[in-house]
């Protein structure tokens, strides 16, 4: 038995409040070593932190090792910001990575619903690992997170629409993921590996604090389409 986070019980997943503090340059995640890493879709995957600080995007179980206790890579150089951010966090991370999406059409992204392997090699007793999301660009109330309990199941999904900046921690383990981003352009994402710990559960609770509750958002936004909103079809 692995130690649960109360605040992912609910529902498997929590859209935090938007990251604070200055812009990250785009150069940041522009300027990354990428490797051609197919996952949820046309792929390609910067490790910024890996089993063991080589460019590598593989499981750190390929490594014998559970997914944490991340080693920064190359790339760590590139990006100080997105290595700050996952330091300033605090907790045990493992693979930190910046996903670059191509953009597809809807039912090419359902397709590619998956669940992910996050805590082979974990030892019972630890925290279930679970992963934390940091849009950093893509289209705006377009972009789409597809969340489902059950992968051939429609009316257990859950929509939650991206904008830069948003902050959100999925159990991918528990719940179907992929993004459906109609682009033009790519998408990027800082996708990070995290024990389940006092540290996330702290975290994830001072983020939360800041978001008015759901429902009143988007009106509290002035409009913009920010808020998670749960497709019971
Ligand atoms: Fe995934």
């Amino acid at each position: 038995m692995h130690r649960k986070l109360d605040i992912l019980a609910p529902k498997g997943y929590v859209v935090l409040s938007d990251r604070r503090g200055p812009a990250i340059p785009s150069a940041e995640w522009e300027s990354l070593d990428y490797m051609d890493w197919k996952s949820g879709g046309d792929t390609n995957f910067a490790p910024l932190a890996s089993a063991t600080g080589e460019m590598d995007c593989r499981g750190f179980w390929d490594h014998g090792k559970p997914d944490k206790d991340g080693v920064w890579t190359s790339n760590g150089k590139i990006a100080p910001s997105l290595v700050g951010y996952v330091r300033g966090i605090g907790g045990n991370f493992g693979r930190v990575r910046v996903i670059k999406l191509n953009p597809s059409d809807e039912a090419t992204a359902l397709r590619n619903l998956h669940l992910d392997d996050n805590n082979r090699l974990n030892p019972d007793g630890d925290g279930w690992v679970v992963r934390s999301w940091l849009e950093l660009d893509n289209t705006p109330g377009q972009s789409v997170f597809i969340l489902r309990e059950e992968k051939d199941d429609p009316s257990t999904e859950t929509r939650i629409p991206l904008h830069p900046g948003m902050q959100m921690v999925i159990d991918t383990e528990r719940l179907w993921h992929v993004v459906w981003h109609p682009g033009p352009r790519p998408r990027y994402a800082l996708i990070t590996s995290w024990e389940s710990d006092d540290i996330i559960d702290r975290w994830m609770t001072r983020e939360l604090a800041d978001v008015p509750a759901q429902g009143s958002r988007a009106a509290m936004a002035g409009g913009r389409k920010v808020a998670a909103t749960a497709r019971k079809r």
